[in-house]
């Protein structure tokens, strides 16, 4: 039977066509892959975002006459990654060979390159237009060349161009017009980089998606095939950067034997805009060097890491820099040495400036002190510094003051430290989050950070105004993210945690992008255009942070998961000697009440953000009830907003965050047919655990402070399957 069907569309373009019609657009795809000699593809979700299957036949019949050929002129690497790519991706959306060619002959020639690159694109007299978008950006346009409509995709950069390349093709992919087109697009943000907590050994630090994809032991001989489909996905989200190995540094990454491979793993990249990163250990003078000391201001020790920098950039000549965690849980660092922060970062720093190269210093450092809050520490360690670091320094600090979270406020430094260029950190990988087995879209939550106001120079001084350098104007600016990838065939474990790489990408380009369309666009390149089944989707991503931050750590709770991993939940965990590792620091239920009082009358750390942010905060009456538990302790029986008792309210979150992973369930079980039975049923699989978990996390959680709350759990709530300690016994498993 056919039913009828309503194909996606994000602005504007709205298709009908009927279901039957799929199957013949399948056919044809069957047959038009014999005919090009491809296979079948595989739906493991190895092809990311970028899958270039045949589009909707009404769509194609719209483009095919304005995409017949692909142009690009001159010979580099870069360049045949555009050529490469336009034909692969036309190709396969289209489903007809589009031809490459060098000049334009017909209408519907897609013309690709720089001023340098293409005669054709030096001609257009756009010199003025192109130098305003820098090398990174990149102008699109329906021009018309001699008798020619053709589309114009230019830079200044070949990145630029690459960027505009898959510009192009998303506009295709999500179904968009791609006639009259007049785009200029640059980047908001100078670093757009990946961190890779990847260990030299191939373990991954908080990884939860296989092993590293750098194979250190096969490298510099052997390089993974794999590792230039990892760079088009970055690229093709303009993700920029890839520091290559973890924050909890080996100094052997530094040695010329690694180097040499680190070396191979940048000749991949190069093409794709894509810098190396490497994060060195602060020590390395010592351990590689032979040196007494690592102290940042011993003369030896400054020449040691010049000409360090000098070996690296010989060998790589683009390489980004520095990613510096020191005097951080445990790494050695300028303090070991009785010397400062800015001691350390300007040194290595002086190294790297005669190539350009930058050091990202990160910001999160707590001492363990005893009655210290945590949540004060960064600050009060590194806002002293404000101003003092060289102009190639960048301090990179976490999104929120404790340690990515379900749910933080933004970090204070975002607010307090205007002469320094700052960078915003945050972590795709779901350490705190169900590891690769829950279903939660990011860019919600880091869109929650970032539209956070600050009040530092008035009112609308967001943390996105703060890192864009909108506010303050600094020469450098970054967004970074800690990697979820690895060797998964599906890259990222949950094909869900694909969205929060392309995510972070496109917000690390535009961070203005609301999340509801880089979902949408997500949806449509990965899983389907139907109209129905994209909005379903759409709303169960945008849902699915605030469902986890109420199964898991609602009313500003947090940091009370199992200690260690981190999966699942134990606020009961008070075994280890850091106060600030064991979640009772941070919950500290008591028979009155529960939650973290920072305010005067606690650690005050409430008085880092700013007047009205603080006073808000501050105060239990306008505090927001996402953070009530974060400022403040709270009593039992207090009455929230809706007029119930902060134990009832507290309760019915951890209902809501279950009943959230049961309705999901259904929804997804709804699509099936639409979405291909391969990845329909690993994301059910995953969607299950995550309602196990959910029920886990509620019931352990109640059960656990309602031994302080002595009270019952309300009407709607259900009564937990297990007992107290049987909760106790043993983690929650993955
Ligand atoms: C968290 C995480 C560590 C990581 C650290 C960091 O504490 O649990 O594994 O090393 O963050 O950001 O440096």
């Amino acid at each position: 039977m056919a039913c009828e069907h309503q194909t996606s569309n994000l602005k504007g373009v709205n298709l009908r066509h009927k279901r039957n019609s799929i199957g013949l657009i399948a056919c044809v795809t069957v047959a038009l892959q014999l005919f090009l000699g491809a296979s079948t593809k595989a739906e493991d979700g190895y092809r990311l975002w970028l899958r270039y299957e045949l589009l909707p036949k009404q769509m194609i019949a719209v483009y095919r006459p304005r995409v017949t050929s692909v142009v690009v002129t001159g010979k580099s690497a870069s360049l045949n990654a555009i050529r490469s790519e336009l034909v692969e991706g036309c190709t396969g959306l289209l489903g007809k060979p589009v031809a490459v060619a060098d000049t334009v002959v017909h209408d519907g020639a897609i013309v690709v390159g720089t001023p340098t690159s293409s005669s054709l694109i030096s001609g257009l007299g756009w010199q003025r237009q192109l130098a305003g978008l820098g090398t990174e950006g990149f102008r699109i346009r329906s021009f018309k060349l001699g008798h020619h409509s053709v589309t114009i995709i230019a830079s200044n950069g070949e990145a630029g161009a690459l960027y505009g390349a898959f510009y192009f093709l998303r506009l295709m992919q999500t179904l968009q017009p791609i006639d009259n087109l007049d785009v200029s697009e640059k980047p908001r943000l100078q670093l757009r980089v990946l961190d890779h907590w990847d260990n030299l050994d191939g373990s991954i630090e908080r990884g939860y998606a296989g092993r590293s994809l750098w194979d250190w032991k096969a490298l510099p001989e052997k390089v993974d095939p794999r590792l230039r489909d990892y760079a088009r996905a970055n690229a093709s989200v303009g993700i920029n950067g890839t520091t290559l190995n973890n924050v909890n540094a080996n100094s052997q990454i530094l040695t010329p034997e690694y180097l040499r491979k680190v070396a191979a793993v940048a000749d991949v990249f190069r093409p794709y805009g894509l810098r190396v990163y490497l994060s060195p250990r602060f020590s390395a003078p010592i351990e590689l060097g032979g040196l007494k000391t690592a102290d940042p201001l011993d003369p030896e020790v400054a020449a040691w890491w010049r000409k360090k920098s000098d070996e690296i950039y010989k060998m790589i000549p683009d390489f980004g820099g520095f990613l510096v965690k020191a005097n951080s849980e445990g790494q050695p660092g300028p303090r070991t040495y009785n010397r400062n922060h800015v001691d350390g970062a300007n040194m290595m720093a002086a190294a790297l400036a005669p190539h350009n190269g930058v050091v990202i210093w990160r910001a999160f450092v707590y001492d363990a002190k005893p009655g210290y809050d945590r949540a004060a520490a960064a600050y009060d360690n590194l806002q002293p510094f404000d101003g003092q670091f060289a102009s190639n320094v960048l301090l990179q600090v976490k999104n929120g003051p404790i340690d990515f979270q379900p749910r933080e406020p933004f970090h204070p430094l975002f607010g307090a430290m205007p002469k320094t260029q700052l960078v915003l950190e945050v972590q795709l990988t779901q350490e705190y989050l169900g590891f690769s087995n829950h279903l939660v879209f990011l860019p919600q939550m880091w869109r929650e950070i970032l539209d956070s106001d600050t009040y530092a120079n008035g009112p609308a001084s967001t943390v996105r105004k703060v890192i864009d350098g909108s506010l303050y104007h600094q020469r450098l600016t970054g967004m970074a993210g800690v990697a979820n990838t690895g060797s998964d065939r599906n890259w990222t474990g949950h094909h869900f945690a694909q969205a929060n790489w392309y995510g972070f990408g496109r917000l690390a380009w535009n961070p203005d992008l609301p999340s509801r369309r880089i979902a949408e666009e997500w949806i449509n390149m990965t899983f389907t255009h139907d109209v129905k089944a994209v909005g379903t989707i759409n709303r169960l991503m945008l849902e699915s942070h605030e469902a986890v931050v109420d199964y898991m750590t609602p009313l500003g709770l947090h940091h009370i998961m199992w200690g260690g991993h981190h999966y699942g939940p134990a606020p009961w965990w008070n075994t280890f000697d850091r106060d600030d590792w064991n979640p009772v620091y941070y919950h500290r239920a008591d028979e009155r009440g529960l939650g973290f009082d920072r305010t005067e009358t606690g650690s005050n750390a409430v008085s880092q953000y700013h007047a009205p942010v603080r006073d808000r905060f501050a105060n239990l009456n306008t505090c927001p009830e996402n953070f009530l538990l974060w400022f403040h302790h709270v009593p039992w029986d207090y009455r929230m907003r809706s007029g119930r008792t902060m134990w009832d309210e507290l309760a019915l979150h951890y209902q809501r965050g279950v009943d959230w992973t049961r309705t999901t369930r259904k929804e997804w079980d709804a699509l099936a047919g639409v979405i291909d039975s391969e990845r329909h049923a690993e994301v059910a699989k995953k969607l299950a655990i995550q309602e196990r978990d959910a029920i886990w996390w509620r019931d352990a959680v109640l059960l656990y402070f309602q031994t302080f709350s002595k009270r019952p759990l309300p009407a709607g709530v259900d009564q937990p399957a297990k007992s107290l300690a049987e909760y106790k016994a043993k983690s929650l498993s993955w």
